[in-house]
């Protein structure tokens, strides 16, 4: 028997459709008789009985046969392995008490195997499948996801999805009962800018022509409101070409959102409403509305960043006036220059030793780059106080001027950065969310804290490209009473936009848009996009304004983002049923690949890729499977 084929255990399904889920079963179904299907996860053999684990989506339910029940069924399970897929009839029967599993819903009974039926069988996995949360092993997420249909068979995440689904059931009740229409815009579209790169699709047949995936249907859904649509909704795949992070992936799926007549406040109740409709609906929990608003200045002074995690303390402290003529060169260096002084006080850390403090601005310097850390510790037992910078250099009365300021106490650590402005915020505000993870400030069961972001600029000033590139998007509409800074001075025109932070992840953004021809003109003209680029890019829009365009506005929300924050995920991979890599592969299907060069000729299109890199791309499509 050892060295028979394993295939041939496979055997005809003579049980019937299933009676039961393998989370189904209770102690009150005592006696009855089932059929159930799934993956086997486990097999234990012991005192003449063989032990099944068996898994479907909805659970494991423990199968066990005996010889005087069925011989060959005993014998068949004997050499069963893990993945594979049995068909089973028995009898559901309580367990004895050592034997009950208080962590397994099914936990109180098992199933007495009459009949087996091997309806295919599994080779190794190339990882350990299992719902057993001890047998799962730490596994390369390159392989996970080459192999991604086992990594999936995981609950954890299978919920996951499930999650993600009843996310999508919330949100299409929740706007269908507002009166919002689903609406889907083309994916074959033309570049809507967003800030990122484009995929692009070359037409056949109109050669050397390409479309563009959208980033975001932002001009279409624009486009709905001067068609009369009053209010869209579309759950939506965006494509952006930009480099991978936790939180980013090149194709990802946003709630789009547009209002005609909208106002900011009618924007903010909205979605507020959603997000307490998806938090009673998937956690079980009331949501507290309406959510705290901030501006984007305070948040970037304040916090340092557009997407505060206000979870915690540890505010930044703008301390320049506490160093103004303090004679140290750097600060003064930096002041003269229109620079700022930050300082975080950082509460109980005043007797860190010298090792850890080193490795701190080995960190500022290295991974935050800034120019370096000077910090003072309030040793607890009240003795003297430590600055990084000695006071023949950097006056004491200045330390103690911002010591001060910030608020701090014996046993509390100010750090301090030096540099220009707006950077030495951004600067600080990464290292604010350094100390926060380092000293685990923020505990696993913190209430989720939603933030409404607002009063964001227009504009900001590209150093690189030297122009002014939109801080939203080129259809959002400056304040009215800043119009006229567009042409003085643009970068002091506000926007009506806003973002929405949950926990320091931005899950949302929009504003209330443009409806004009002339100010969009005007707008494109800050931009320094000129009449004619505007008219070929947006003419459509353009024109759309001519004929009675009504004030709108609207917000997309992170899809991804917000399943990965509802389901306490860490990265956007663990909610996205087939994910882009880090190198945005997807190591499964083998995208992004080569394709066939008669492909590339109906294209006309001609590759200029050196030689090495292309010997992959040679081969005949067939092959390369
Ligand atoms: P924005 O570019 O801010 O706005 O995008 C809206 C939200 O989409 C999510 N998001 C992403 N999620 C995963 N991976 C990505 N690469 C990625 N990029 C963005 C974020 C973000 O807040 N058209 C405007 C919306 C509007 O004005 O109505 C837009 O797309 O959670």
């Amino acid at each position: 028997m050892p060295d028979q084929p394993r295939a041939a255990l496979i055997s005809d399904d003579t049980h019937g459709p299933r009676t039961h889920t393998c989370g189904d079963l209770r102690a009150d179904d005592h006696g009855t008789e089932v059929v159930l299907k799934g993956w086997v996860d486990t097999r234990r053999d012991h005192g003449g009985l063989v032990f099944i684990d068996l898994r479907d989506r909805y659970g494991l339910t423990q199968v066990v046969f005996s010889p005087q029940d069925n011989e060959d069924a005993y014998e068949t399970a004997g050499r069963l392995r893990s993945e594979d897929v049995i068909s089973i009839r028995g009898v559901v029967r309580p367990r004895g008490d050592e034997a009950i599993n208080p962590n397994l819903p099914t936990g109180e009974i098992e199933v007495r195997g009459t009949e087996l039926a091997v309806l295919n069988t599994a080779e190794p996995t190339p990882f350990v499948v299992s719902a057993h949360e001890e047998r799962q092993q730490d596994v390369n997420e390159d392989l996970r996801l080459k192999y991604r249909y086992l990594d999936l068979r995981r609950p954890d995440l299978q919920e996951k999805l499930v999650t993600r689904h009843r996310l999508y059931q919330t949100t299409r009740r929740f706007f269908d009962t507002h009166d919002f229409v689903e609406i889907e815009t083309p994916v074959l579209m033309k570049s809507t800018p967003e800030g990122a790169r484009d995929f692009l699709v070359p037409s056949r047949i109109h050669p050397g022509h390409f479309y563009a995936l959208p980033q975001s249907p932002q001009t279409y859904k624009q486009i709905l409101m001067v068609a009369g649509m009053d209010r869209y909704v579309q759950i939506v795949k965006c494509f952006r070409d930009e480099d991978l992070r936790a939180d980013r992936q090149p194709e990802f799926t946003q709630i789009d959102v547009e209002m005609t007549f909208a106002t900011e406040e009618q924007v903010y109740d909205l979605i507020e409403g959603l997000m307490a409709d998806l938090w009673r609906d998937l956690k079980d929990v009331d949501l507290e509305t309406p959510f705290p608003r901030m501006s984007y200045d305070e948040a970037m002074t304040t916090y340092g960043s557009d997407k505060p995690d206000t979870r915690f303390g540890l505010k930044l402290h703008d301390v320049s006036d506490a160093f103004e003529n303090s004679g140290f060169r750097v600060f003064d260096g930096i002041i003269d220059k229109g620079g700022t002084i930050v300082a975080i006080n950082v509460p109980g850390e005043g007797d860190r030793g010298r090792g850890a403090m080193d490795r701190l601005d080995a960190h500022v310097r290295k991974q935050i780059g800034a120019g370096g850390l000077v910090y003072f510790k309030l040793p607890s037992d009240g003795s003297e106080l430590y600055a990084s910078v000695k006071s023949s250099i950097l006056p004491e009365e200045n330390v103690q001027a911002a010591i001060d300021q910030v608020g701090a106490e014996a046993g509390d650590l100010v750090l301090v950065l030096a540099g220009s402005t707006p950077d030495v915020y951004k600067q600080a505000g990464a290292l604010r969310l350094h100390m926060a993870d380092d000293l685990d400030l923020v505990p696993d069961d913190a209430p989720d804290d939603f933030l409404w972001v607002t009063d964001f600029p227009l504009l900001e000033w590209d150093a690189d490209q030297q122009r002014y590139l939109a801080m939203h998007h080129p259809f959002t509409a400056p304040r009215p009473e800043d119009l006229d800074a567009l042409d003085d001075d643009p970068g002091a025109a506000r926007a009506r936009a806003y973002d929405l932070v949950l926990n320091g992840n931005e899950i949302g953004g929009g504003s209330i848009r443009i409806h004009n021809r002339s100010v969009q003109q005007k707008v494109f003209r800050a931009l320094g996009i000129d009449a004619d680029e505007a008219e070929k890019r947006f003419g459509f829009l353009l024109d759309a304004f001519r004929y009675g365009a009504p004030p709108h506005g609207g917000i997309a929300l992170g899809l991804d983002r917000l399943v990965m924050l509802i389901t306490g995920a860490q990265s956007l991979r663990e909610v996205i049923a087939f994910p882009k890599t880090q190198s945005a592969k997807e190591p499964m299907v083998d995208s992004p690949d080569a394709v066939d060069p008669e492909q590339l000729e109906d294209l006309h299109i001609q590759l200029d890729v050196p030689e090495d890199e292309l010997a992959d791309q040679t081969r005949p499509m067939a092959e390369q499977k």
